[in-house]
């Protein structure tokens, strides 16, 4: 398939929507990570999402909307919390999940009851989706296990030649996936920590449960909430290493590695006290900037050819939280104490 390179000219959105519209797969810009996105009402398009990803066919989608009226066509039941969290935070980095409507396919959510609803604040992902005319289905638009793409150069990498267009819009300025947050039950549960946090939802909603498998690996045998949970992601090429230590230490074990294949991703102040290669989060303590470098910094690694990449543990607090849930998971949940 030949892929078409589409900019964020009015005629190319227009030609988004309408490749979406009838039937077709399209990488689209999202203020969070890049998305590979298909008409939510068509099955087969739907279908061609997992193929083209290689993704797991337990593993259900988000349906991402430009307008709050779009909801009632995908969704049985919208509870009070929920519309307090919509208020606040749509557009945004916050999915909710709902009990579905019969209007949405069951290749979509997996053959689940309830399906995950998102209106993104990137006003060129919105118009596309307000342009197509239909809810638009949407995972990270890489190939399923590797980093999340937040630049179009990335998705072109992953998706060249298996989807029909790709919109090179701007970099992901917030950089990591939405937090994903489960409506349905007793209480809301925190599935997948994102920029916006769980202080913040806490605050408008009062308290939620926030999912062990958060910051842990899952147990044998656990249930699982939410299946993205269960597989392998975030992975660059390089083995990536956490280091959990003072900054002495730090220093000592990565200049104790040598340079060759080595690439310190570290914070700004560490820089001038490393022999190897640095890649940086920003400064210490700025956990917006650690979000929107992590996964760029992840596939500059690969591309400077790098075969270890020792991260420093950043914060977990705020969209600290985030930044280590997606870390760990690189890391495969390896994490060196000194
Ligand atoms: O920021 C984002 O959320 C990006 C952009 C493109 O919007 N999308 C994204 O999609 O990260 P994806 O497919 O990579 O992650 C969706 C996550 C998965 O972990 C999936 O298991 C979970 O949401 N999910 C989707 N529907 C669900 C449902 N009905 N119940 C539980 N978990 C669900
Ligand atoms: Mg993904």
């Amino acid at each position: 398939m030949d892929t078409k390179i589409l900019t964020t000219s009015k005629t190319d959105l227009e030609n988004a929507a309408r490749i979406i519209r009838d039937g077709g797969l399209c990488v689209i810009p999202t203020e969070t990570v890049y998305g590979l996105g298909a008409n939510a009402f068509n099955e087969t398009a739907v279908k061609n999402i997992f193929t083209a990803k290689g993704r797991a066919q337990d593993n259900p989608l988000i349906v991402h909307i430009s307008k709050f009226d779009e909801i009632y066509d995908l969704v049985k039941d919208i509870p009070q919390k929920a519309l307090a969290l919509a208020d606040k935070f749509w557009p945004g980095p916050l999915t909710m999940i709902f009990k579905k409507s019969d209007k949405v396919p069951d290749a979509v959510t997996c053959g689940m009851d309830t399906v995950a609803i998102r209106m993104p604040s990137s006003s060129v992902a919105r118009e596309i989706i307000s342009l197509a005319g239909v809810p638009v289905a949407a995972p990270s638009a890489n190939i399923s296990g590797g980093v999340s793409p937040v630049t179009a150069e990335h998705c072109k990498q992953d998706l060249d030649g298996r989807v029909d267009a790709i919109v090179f819009g701007e970099n992901c300025e917030v950089g990591l996936e939405s937090t994903v947050i489960l409506m349905v039950g007793e209480k809301p549960r925190l599935l997948r920590p994102g920029f916006v946090t769980l202080e913040e939802i806490e605050k408008e909603i009062g308290e939620i449960i926030v999912d062990k498998a958060i910051l842990n690996p899952l147990e044998k045998d656990q249930k699982v909430l939410s299946p993205g949970l269960k597989y392998k992601h975030y992975s660059p090429s390089a083995k990536v290493q956490i280091i959990d230590s003072d900054d002495e230490s730090y220093y000592n074990y990565v200049n104790s590695l040598g340079k060759d294949g080595v690439v310190a991703l570290c914070f700004d102040e560490d820089v001038e006290k490393l022999s190897c290669d640095c890649l940086t989060y920003g400064k210490k303590g700025d956990s917006t900037s650690a979000a929107a470098n992590l996964f760029y910094n992840l596939h500059k690694a690969d591309e400077m050819g790098a075969t270890l990449v020792l991260a420093r543990m950043p914060e977990t607090d705020g969209v600290g939280l985030a930044v280590v849930n997606r870390l760990l998971r690189a890391a495969g949940f390896e994490v060196k104490k000194l």
